[in-house]
């Protein structure tokens, strides 16, 4: 298999959430459509679980972990992360939360009793495991019979506009022949995986579309994708993308998909 660009640049793009919040950022200044991904998430599962035990694996900067306590004010609800960095953010998202408990742990062995969960929710993080059936089977042996996991990723062709706009402006000339971020989990393997170890209910598929609005703007998230080879800074890129972008932009699209399993 070949390497995947977030594991070798785990602690660059994780290991500050400076970095993460300025990606996260620019991508969702750009959104011109497709629903708000915790929103999405909240309508899955089991009200009733969803009241119970609930976990935000791969919780990041707990942006989804603190909707999904409003939301669903869960008894016990925790958040599990790799990165030190990103927890601190999600604790401080979350002062106000007596019930939340945020962990750092590897998704691959995680620190839950067998049986003992409601609701696992894993959000654009499975695809950081060079074998994601290894964490569902994790899942599958935290949750209780019948507890619910709900998995979102993205296609593996997300974002490939701007594969064409790096290679184009001479920053990257293999960006289009590399693979994908999302290789080892995206829209179209996400429910061959998962019917691994739990048992797919439900699939939900949403086309997000993003406007980058110039060059400087389309910069600044290339300059945080770990996918590319960029030897030039941020103004640099710009100057390069800017008679290929212009005062038009760039538009990239992405599939978000959204699956609902069940420990059977
Ligand atoms: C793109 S962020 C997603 C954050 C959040 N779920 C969201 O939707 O906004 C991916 C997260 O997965 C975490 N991650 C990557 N590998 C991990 C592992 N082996 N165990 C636990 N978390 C991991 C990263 O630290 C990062 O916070």
């Amino acid at each position: 298999m070949s390497t995947n660009p977030f594991l070798s640049g785990q602690e660059e793009l994780y290991g500050t959430s400076r970095r993460l919040a300025r990606r996260t950022g620019a991508l969702h200044g750009a959104k011109i459509q497709g629903r708000p991904v915790p929103e999405v998430i909240s309508e899955l599962p089991d009200p009733e679980r969803a009241r119970a035990t609930v976990v935000d694996v791969g919780c990041g900067r707990g942006s989804t972990t603190a909707h999904l306590a409003q939301r669903w004010n869960p008894v016990l609800l925790a958040g599990i992360d790799l990165s030190h960095a990103l927890l601190v953010d999600a604790r401080r998202r979350l002062p106000q939360q007596a019930r939340a408990r945020f962990l750092r742990a590897d998704f691959h062995a995680l620190p839950l009793a067998e049986a003992s969960v409601d609701v696992v929710v894993a959000a654009f993080c499975l695809y950081h495991a060079p074998q994601p059936q290894r964490v569902i089977a994790e899942f599958a042996r935290c949750l209780r019979p019948g507890g619910q996991a709900v998995l979102v990723t993205k296609s593996a062709d997300s974002y490939r506009e701007l594969d064409e706009l790096v290679t184009a402006a001479g920053l990257d000339p293999h960006a289009t022949r590399r693979p994908s971020l999302y290789e080892t989990f995206h829209s179209g393997n996400v429910e061959h995986i998962t019917t691994h170890h739990l048992a797919v209910r439900k699939t939900v598929n949403h086309q997000h579309v993003f406007h980058f609005r110039d060059a400087a703007h389309a910069a600044r998230y290339l300059t945080t994708t770990p996918k590319y080879d960029l030897a030039a800074d941020e103004q640099a890129i710009t100057t390069a993308l800017h008679p290929l972008v212009g005062q038009s932009g760039v538009t990239a699209t992405s599939r978000v998909t959204y699956v609902l399993a069940e420990r059977r």
